[in-house]
């Protein structure tokens, strides 16, 4: 066996010649908007701060009130002395927000998944998951030892036949899939994929942590975060009544994790309650405007991904914008597929034509 160094610096070595090596770099971010590194600012289009709420006055200062009434820390898990009445009023915004009976607010959007999933389905059971879900549902359902089967991305005819194929060998069966794409900006079918979990006796289990419409058909259960449009931190899950009692009492991730800061809460609701249909609009509406200007597909969404296809060159790509003022991420395999390398761009409500004219500009140059 290597030394642990020597292994460290072998996989480092195979990560930089993969160009998948990452680094973490000093940045924050200024005011929702831009991005500052090093002294200089940059204008952002890689947060996903949709409705342009992280760095709201009103969200602020309910953080600032919550934090000092209650303190920094929740200080243990929820169901020890970590559930601040916050928690309560919460869960019933969220739930109301998603068209549910109840909710249930994990430690994040990644926590949730890996407790919620691995809570309904076990060894005897089935998961169809799309081929483009989330790390965290992917973990999560790894994670809870049911068969596992992915389902071509967005296609839910190949559903059906991995349904009719292995559905009947299997106990309990959940289908995993996301309103809306992290990387890709497209929204699932819910309504062909509910009617199919009607019809072949499963649950249906959407992701919206990037969702920033109500589809019209609501899945058994909705998980998100509460770190993208609501600028804060955590995550929850919605869905009935007996389904959140249950997952308060069997999901591992709630039950040993500590709770959040009551100031995360607080920021959290602030947020929801200001969150007003307009600002999802605009934030729409800019990346229709810059899809459109580039020839790209348009989604109900607030993210275009540009796609380069070879991470080098979407490196260099990137490296050539921030060069020139502009913040735009590039995405690599493992995260995306091979060969699909981006720069993924997300727009928010705060940003303006002018601004994303010039992104293009030096996009295209
Ligand atoms: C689709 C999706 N689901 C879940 C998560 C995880 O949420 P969190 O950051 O709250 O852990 C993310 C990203 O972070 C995501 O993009």
């Amino acid at each position: 066996m290597p030394s642990l160094e020597a292994f460290a610096q072998q996989q480092l070595e195979k990560l930089e010649q993969s160009a998948q090596k990452r680094a973490l770099k000093p940045h924050f971010q200024a005011d929702g908007l831009y991005v500052e590194e090093a002294g200089r600012r940059y204008l952002s289009f890689a947060s996903n701060d949709y409705l342009a709420l992280s760095h709201h006055p009103k969200v602020i200062a309910a953080a600032e009130k919550a934090l000092k009434k209650y303190g920094t820390g929740a200080t243990a898990s929820r169901l020890v002395v970590g559930n601040h009445p916050l928690y309560s009023e919460l869960e019933s915004a969220l739930a109301k927000a998603k068209g549910k009976e109840a909710a249930l607010v994990f430690g994040s959007g990644y926590l949730t998944a890996m407790g919620v999933i691995p809570a309904l389905v076990g060894k005897c059971d089935l998961i169809l998951a799309d081929k483009l879900i989330h790390a965290c549902m992917l973990d999560g359902a790894k994670n809870s030892g049911a068969t596992l089967k992915r389902f071509h991305h967005n296609d839910a005819a190949h559903l059906e036949r991995l349904l009719k194929e292995f559905r009947k060998k299997h106990k309990r069966c959940l289908i995993l899939t996301e309103h809306v794409f992290s990387m890709d900006g497209d929204t699932a079918p819910l309504d062909e994929m509910l009617k199919l979990s009607d019809r072949y006796d499963a649950w249906l289990m959407s992701d919206d942590a990037h969702g920033l419409i109500t589809p019209k058909a609501s899945p058994h259960i909705i998980m998100g975060t509460l770190s993208k449009s609501l600028g804060s931190y955590g995550g929850y899950v919605a869905s009935s009544k007996p389904v959140i009692d249950y997952l308060q009492s069997s999901a591992r991730s709630l039950i040993f994790s500590t709770g959040l800061p009551p100031s995360v809460i607080a920021s959290a609701l602030a947020a929801l309650k200001i969150a007003e249909p307009s600002r999802a609009k605009k934030a729409i509406e800019n990346a229709h405007y810059f899809a459109k200007k580039l020839e790209l597909p348009i989604y109900n969404s607030s993210i275009v991904p540009y796609i380069v296809g070879d991470s080098t060159k979407t490196l260099a790509l990137s490296a050539k914008l921030k060069k020139a003022g502009f913040w735009v991420p590039a995405i690599r395999p493992p995260t995306v597929p091979k060969g699909k390398a981006r720069l993924r761009f997300s727009f928010t409500a705060a940003h303006e034509k002018k601004q994303i004219d010039e992104v293009i500009q030096c996009l295209i140059s």
